[in-house]
């Protein structure tokens, strides 16, 4: 059994014309994708610096009068439920529990009818101290990020010794209820392969469910080179010597983590082949910046200011239309193997993953 690729889609309408871009109903882009699931960047701030993803001494982080207030992202989380039929709502980063409106952002949405699902992709740091408030919030579940459980590897990578931290805030979440709980791995090239090993293991122990994701060119530096990543061929090649992995039969839809289920189940683990095989096909996502921008794609070079827009007095229905016209402009995928990609000039930490 093979990894199967949803690919990219590929019959699309010639150039997208905003001026095309339906005026109700779903989420559409040319290529016929209707985007429910919506990812907010609260932040650009992390209180970790992983290799992958931030150089030592942190980034410029976007000044505090260009980050939307909490009625202004109120406002546009109201649009996206109400309006434009998204049903998912995850909060990210940079870290997302640095932000002190995360609370007040779950709530709000989840006070909407019909209201989406609430979820959070965090670090962990402090999550043992918040887990009950984002539940009692309306917090439906989280992501950890995880990428080893030794705790120099985890000190080596993230540049910061909190490997208890994380630890413990996985276990609190867990016992409120914010599950199933997730932890999500980037490998690192050199000890990735043991240490998915060993992480498989601690999630298959404590209940909580591994996603590996092979890493993208989303890095700050601009470093990334494919041959020094792991990818998902290789991953499962290593997990299956210590594992029986079984594909799992539930349905995949848009989700792009393929799930095997290990040694029988009932644990499963998860592989997000990004790179070597993009879902770009099943894509349900549009994305808003800690800033206000909307992209159509991770990988977007163009984004829509929403910020200024509201700033200017644009009322609901002008809002609501830039945010279908920047949709409809979705691209096809990421191109990342395309001899001419580009990457994007915002790091991961300042899109949201
Ligand atoms: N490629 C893939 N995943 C990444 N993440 C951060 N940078 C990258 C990258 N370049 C992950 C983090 C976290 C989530 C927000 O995205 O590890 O789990
Ligand atoms: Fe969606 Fe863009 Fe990611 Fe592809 S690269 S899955 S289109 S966000």
């Amino acid at each position: 059994m093979t990894l199967t690729s949803l690919g990219v889609p590929s019959i699309r309408t010639p150039t997208p014309d905003p001026a095309d871009a339906p005026t109700a109903g779903p989420l559409l882009d040319t290529f016929g994708r209707a985007a429910t699931d919506l990812r907010v960047s609260l932040t650009d701030r992390c209180n970790l610096r992983c290799t992958y993803c931030m150089p030592a001494e942190g980034l410029d982080w976007l000044p505090a009068d260009d980050l939307l207030r909490p009625d202004e992202l109120a406002r546009l989380i109201t649009i996206a439920v109400t309006r434009l039929g998204i049903t998912n709502v995850r909060f990210t980063g940079g870290e997302p529990l640095v932000s002190r409106t995360l609370e007040g952002a779950i709530a709000v949405a989840t006070a909407l009818r019909p209201r989406p699902e609430t979820s959070i992709t965090t670090n962990g740091i402090g999550l043992a101290r918040r887990a009950a408030g984002l539940k009692a919030a309306g917090l439906d579940r989280v992501n950890v990020s995880l990428d080893t459980v030794d705790a120099d590897r985890f000190a080596r990578i993230t540049r910061r010794h909190r490997l208890g931290d994380v630890l413990e805030g996985l276990a609190a979440a867990h016992a409120v209820g914010l599950t199933p709980v997730k932890v999500n791995a980037v490998l690192d090239p050199e000890s990735g392969l043991d240490d998915a090993v060993s992480l498989l293991r601690f999630c298959l122990d404590h209940g909580y469910q591994l996603r590996i994701i092979e890493q993208m060119p989303l890095d700050a530096g601009h470093r990334w080179r494919r041959d020094q990543t792991l990818d998902a061929d290789r991953i499962l090649d290593a997990l299956r010597r210590h594992f029986d992995l079984q594909p799992d039969t539930a349905e995949r839809g848009s989700a792009p983590a393929q799930l095997w289920r290990v040694d029988g189940g009932p644990g499963v683990v998860g592989v997000i082949a990004s790179v070597s095989h993009a879902f770009c096909g099943a894509c349900d996502r549009t994305r808003l910046t800690a800033d206000g921008q909307v992209r159509s794609c991770l990988f977007s070079r163009e984004e829509t200011d929403l910020r200024l827009l509201m700033r200017r007095g644009a009322d609901d229905d002008a809002v609501e239309a830039a945010w279908r016209a920047a949709m409809w402009a979705k691209p096809a995928g990421h191109g990342i193997n395309d001899p001419g990609f580009v990457q994007p000039v915002r790091p991961m930490s300042a899109i949201g993953g």
